[in-house]
């Protein structure tokens, strides 16, 4: 596997091991930092790599600027630029993990909106060991952030102290991953991906009203599922109860890709092996992504 060498730290490559940040930053202290996690897809047949749906990416940290209220944003176009020369000097030979943090790089008191900087690392992420046999999810007892506490809506740091300790206590039941609830009780998302799942043969995922992260990936899958067989998945609450009756369930996420859920509550979902509409969708968006199909090139943001 590949190995990173550069990292860019306000437009400025440098040695992957001497990026630096002050430990009393607001990005630190108070987790004034908004992020992005994407993914530049090697494309076998241009040979070259493409960032997939950079725009959407970039609209998400936006809103995440402004809602910390930072003093300064980056637009589109220059992080594209930033983007590209990044990937480049680090030589990638297969997919990257692109990760862009922008934060209150600035010390001082909590209400501070600046200096702003921000760093991108373009990694090598190994693939979810889970895509053939499934994962085992477990309800936790943690819930998800409330949208009137911490908005989980946009992809803040902070919120990933939730995330954390519902994984931690997930691994420590034995479990390899966990689903969240909201404070009412419904199904929100997993702590790094959404969530959807197969009752009577429909797709059904938790609608952006139930605390969780607005997914890329999930929008894909969306858009994906309805022109594959002409229906909408539902989006809409859905009961605890409900995971119990499913005959298929993945989560998603830019990093996780499409990832089969083969029990929740040690209960197996269908026969607990991977449902034929999930093979359909993963097939179908790893085609997407790679660019194996001339459909959705806006998608593809050559690098
Ligand atoms: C909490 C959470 N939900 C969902 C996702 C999936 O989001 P996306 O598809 O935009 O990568 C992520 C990805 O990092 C996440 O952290």
């Amino acid at each position: 596997m590949w190995q990173a060498t550069t990292i860019m730290m306000d437009g400025e490559l440098m040695p992957f091991a001497d990026a630096r940040l002050h430990p009393l930053s607001l990005a630190v202290t108070y987790a004034t930092t908004v992020f992005e996690g994407l993914r530049a897809y090697h494309l076998p047949k241009e040979g070259k790599f493409a960032l997939f749906r950079l725009d959407e990416h970039m609209r998400r940290l936006q809103v995440g600027m402004k809602l910390l209220r930072m003093e300064r944003t980056y637009d589109t176009a220059y992080m594209r630029e930033c983007l590209t020369r990044l990937i480049h000097a680090n030589k990638p030979d297969d997919d990257v993990y692109v990760r862009l943090l922008v934060y209150v790089s600035g010390t001082g008191l909590m209400a501070t909106t600046g200096p702003v900087g921000f760093t991108a690392a373009a990694m090598p992420r190994e693939k979810s060991k889970f895509v053939d046999t499934g994962m085992s999810l477990g309800v936790s007892s943690w819930s998800r952030l409330a949208d009137n506490a911490s908005p989980p809506r946009i992809k803040s740091t902070a919120n990933y102290h939730n995330a954390r300790l519902t994984q931690l206590q997930a691994k420590s039941d034995g479990y390899d991953g966990a689903l969240m609830l909201t404070p009412q009780g419904k199904v929100s998302e997993a702590p790094i991906a959404c969530f959807f799942m197969v009752r009577d043969g429909k797709l059904i995922t938790p609608s952006k009203a139930s605390n969780i992260l607005e997914s890329i990936t999930r929008d894909t899958i969306l858009t994906l599922y309805e022109e594959m067989t002409g229906e909408k998945a539902e989006e809409r609450d859905v009961d605890r109860s409900e995971l119990y009756f499913a005959e298929e369930a993945f989560v998603c996420g830019t990093g996780q890709e499409i990832v089969p859920v083969a029990s929740i509550d040690r209960l197996p979902v269908g026969d607990g092996s991977v449902g034929p509409l999930t093979r359909k969708l993963r097939r179908r968006y790893f085609d997407v992504v790679r660019g194996l199909t001339p459909d959705h090139a806006g998608w593809r943001t050559l690098v």
